[in-house]
């Protein structure tokens, strides 16, 4: 399995510390926000990894992460995000780099305090498909969120007014090469984004999308109320300091 770290965008709900660098090199805690994602997919046993950024300020992430060894890569590819088309946009750019393989895509400013190997064993073991891995939080009205019929997730909706579950889709997906394809058939949202709960609602519709929960905390870092948070929950956990399960 290959790992894409989605690292583009204008960080706009971080301004003004993005008027000078990449919402993903900020701090949170002792280290930039980068290396999170990154070494979550080397701790899944993943170290063939494609960064995609964009923006004014790419050129930061070679000088911090160079080719990647120091964080345990094997192989770190960048390529460059044109414009503000959103998540699905950005992951197109990855299909000669993933080349048929299946994939493990983390968002740039998506934190774990554990680890997901287990899932990446359990979307190997599923045999094609999506997997998105879920998560309890108190305000999923900001996320994308499953509706429930039982166990079977019927929709995916993008930040709903009037969410239907308590769980969050978190930024951690795993797909087959098909998502390519549909990709390509993807309309842009009323915010003129291509969006990935489109993407998971189109696997959903094929019967190719499973979800498992999320254990150990979650956050994303991409306001200041989330980025603090980030930063606090790292500190009190440790969850910087090694790859324990
Ligand atoms: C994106 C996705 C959303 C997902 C979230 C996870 O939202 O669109 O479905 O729940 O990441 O962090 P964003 O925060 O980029 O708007």
């Amino acid at each position: 399995m290959k790992g894409v770290v989605l690292a583009g965008g204008l960080g706009s709900r971080l301004l003004p510390c993005t008027k000078i660098t990449n919402k993903h090199l900020l701090p949170v805690y002792d280290r930039p926000m980068i290396h999170y994602p990154l070494r979550c997919l080397v701790n899944a046993g993943i170290q063939d990894v494609l960064l995609v950024t964009g923006g004014s300020f790419a050129g930061h992430f070679l000088q911090l992460l160079g080719n990647g060894k120091e964080l345990g890569l094997k192989e770190l590819h960048y390529t460059y995000q044109e414009g503000e088309g959103g998540i699905a946009d950005a992951l197109r750019l990855a299909e000669d780099f993933a080349d048929g393989e299946p994939l493990a895509v983390v968002l740039g400013d998506n934190i774990i305090e554990r680890n997901i190997r287990a899932a990446a064993q359990a979307y190997l073991a599923q045999g094609g498909g999506a997997r998105i891995l879920l998560k309890r939080v108190p305000d999923p009205e900001r996320f994308g969120v499953p509706v429930f019929a039982g166990d079977r997730i019927v929709r995916i909706e993008e930040k709903p007014e009037q969410p239907r579950s308590q769980f969050a889709v978190t930024g951690i997906y795993f797909y087959d090469h098909q998502v390519f394809t549909l990709i390509r058939d993807l309309k842009p949202s009323e915010r003129g984004e291509l969006e990935i709960s489109d993407v998971n609602n189109m696997y959903l519709e094929r019967g190719q999308l499973a979800w498992s929960e999320l254990a150990g905390w979650w956050t994303d870092a991409g306001t200041f109320p989330s980025l603090l948070r980030a930063s606090n929950l790292v500190a009190e956990s440790g969850a910087n300091k090694s790859d324990e399960e």
